[in-house]
C-alpha cells in the first residue's frame, strides 16, 4: 500500500464548488432542474439517513438483508486481501457488512461528496476494522475520470450500493461505469446495488413517506440555496412531488410551485408559474435484463445477481 492513513492528509479532492453555476443554469432551462447531488449537504445527508429508516423506504433494509443473508456467497466470489473503493459512501453502514464478508480486506477508500458524512464514517470503519487502512476521498463522481488512486497491486473491489446508479440518466450511468472500470483497472470486481421495477403501490409510498421525511429532504435543497447562494425561496410556497415516469422507468422528485411567484438566487430573479416544477432527482428502476444491458454498455458483465424473496432489490456482482 502506498497511501498513508487519512488523518495524515488533507482531502485530496476539492468538494463540489459549482453549486451556484449549476443552480443558475438549471433554473434557466425551459424545464427547470437541479442535479440531485446537491441534495446532499450536511442536513440533506442527515435527512437521507432518516429516509432509510422510514417504513415505506424498502431499498436500504432489503439491500442490508441481502448483504447479510448472502455474505458467505458474496465473500467467496470476491478476492482475498482486496481494496474496497466505495462510490458515495455516506454513512458506510453497508460497508461493514461487505468488509466482514471478505477474506482479509486490506484497505477501504470511501468517496463521498459530504464531508460531514464521509469523515465520521471513515473513522468508525477505521476503529471497527483495525487491519483495514482507510483513505477517504472527498468529492463527487462527475470527475471520476480524472481521479487516480495510487493503490499498489492489491485486487480492487468497487462497491456502489443503494441503487445510487439509478440517480443517473442512462448515458451518465454508462459513463460512470466506464470511468469506474478505468479507475479500478482490469481484473477488478464491482458490487453494485440496483433497485427493481415493481408495482406503484410499493414504489410511490417509498418516495412519499407519511412522516414527510422525503419531502423535507427535497425542500432542503431550497433551504440550501437560500443559505449558500443568497436565495429568496419561500419554503412554504413549494411542495414535494414524487411521481413515476413510466416511459423512463423512474421515480422523479420535483419541487412544485404552489403559486405564481418569483424567487432570486445571487441577485438573479426566476419566475415560477403555479404548478411549475423544479426536477430534483431521478431514481431509475430496473429489470434484471435492463440492468444487464446497462452494465454491458458500461464495459462490465453481470457475473452473479442476488435478489430478495420479494424481488424488490438486486445486488449484482460485475466483472
Ligand atoms: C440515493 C439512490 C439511495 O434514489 O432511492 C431516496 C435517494 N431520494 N428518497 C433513491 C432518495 C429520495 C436514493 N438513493
Amino acid at each position: 500500500m502506498m497511501l498513508e492513513p487519512f488523518h495524515a492528509h488533507e482531502p485530496h479532492q476539492a468538494p463540489d464548488d459549482d453549486f451556484l453555476d449549476a443552480v443558475l443554469h438549471g433554473l434557466s432551462l425551459p424545464k427547470k432542474s437541479i442535479p440531485s447531488r446537491f441534495l446532499y449537504d450536511a442536513r440533506g445527508s442527515d435527512l437521507f439517513e432518516r429516509i432509510t429508516r422510514v417504513p415505506e423506504y424498502y431499498p436500504t433494509r432489503t439491500e442490508i438483508g441481502l448483504l447479510t443473508a448472502r455474505a458467505a456467497e458474496i465473500g467467496a466470489a470476491l478476492p482475498s486481501g482486496a481494496v474496497v473503493v466505495e462510490f458515495g459512501s455516506g454513512s458506510s453502514r453497508k460497508t461493514e457488512l461487505l468488509l466482514a464478508a471478505l477474506d482479509r480486506p486490506c484497505a477501504y477508500v470511501p468517496i463521498d461528496i459530504s464531508a460531514a458524512a464521509l469523515y465520521p464514517a471513515a473513522r468508525r470503519i477505521e476503529q471497527g476494522f483495525p487491519d483495514v487502512g482507510v483513505y477517504p476521498v472527498l468529492g463527487g463522481f462527475h470527475d471520476l475520470a480524472r481521479m487516480r488512486l495510487p493503490l499498489g497491486d492489491s485486487p480492487l473491489i468497487g462497491f456502489f450500493p443503494g441503487s445510487t446508479i439509478g440517480n443517473f440518466a442512462r448515458q451518465e450511468a454508462v459513463d460512470f461505469l466506464l470511468s469506474a472500470r478505468r479507475l479500478l483497472g482490469p481484473g477488478a470486481a464491482f458490487l453494485l446495488g440496483a433497485d427493481l421495477q415493481k408495482p406503484l403501490n410499493i414504489l410511490l409510498p417509498a418516495y412519499n413517506d407519511a412522516d414527510g421525511v422525503t419531502a423535507a429532504f427535497n425542500i432542503n435543497l431550497l433551504a440550501r440555496i437560500n443559505r449558500d447562494l443568497e436565495g429568496t425561496f419561500d419554503l412554504d410556497a413549494f411542495e414535494h412531488a414524487a411521481i413515476y415516469n413510466e416511459r423512463y422507468h423512474r421515480i422523479e422528485m420535483h419541487l412544485r410551485s404552489l403559486a405564481r411567484q418569483s424567487a432570486s438566487v445571487a441577485g438573479r430573479s426566476f419566475f415560477f408559474a403555479a404548478g411549475e416544477t423544479i426536477h430534483t432527482e431521478n431514481s431509475h428502476k430496473y429489470t434484471p435484463e435492463r440492468f444487464g444491458r446497462l452494465a454491458q454498455d458500461g464495459g462490465w458483465e453481470v457475473s452473479r445477481a442476488f435478489y430478495d424473496e420479494n424481488r424488490l432489490f438486486s445486488v449484482n456482482l460485475l466483472a
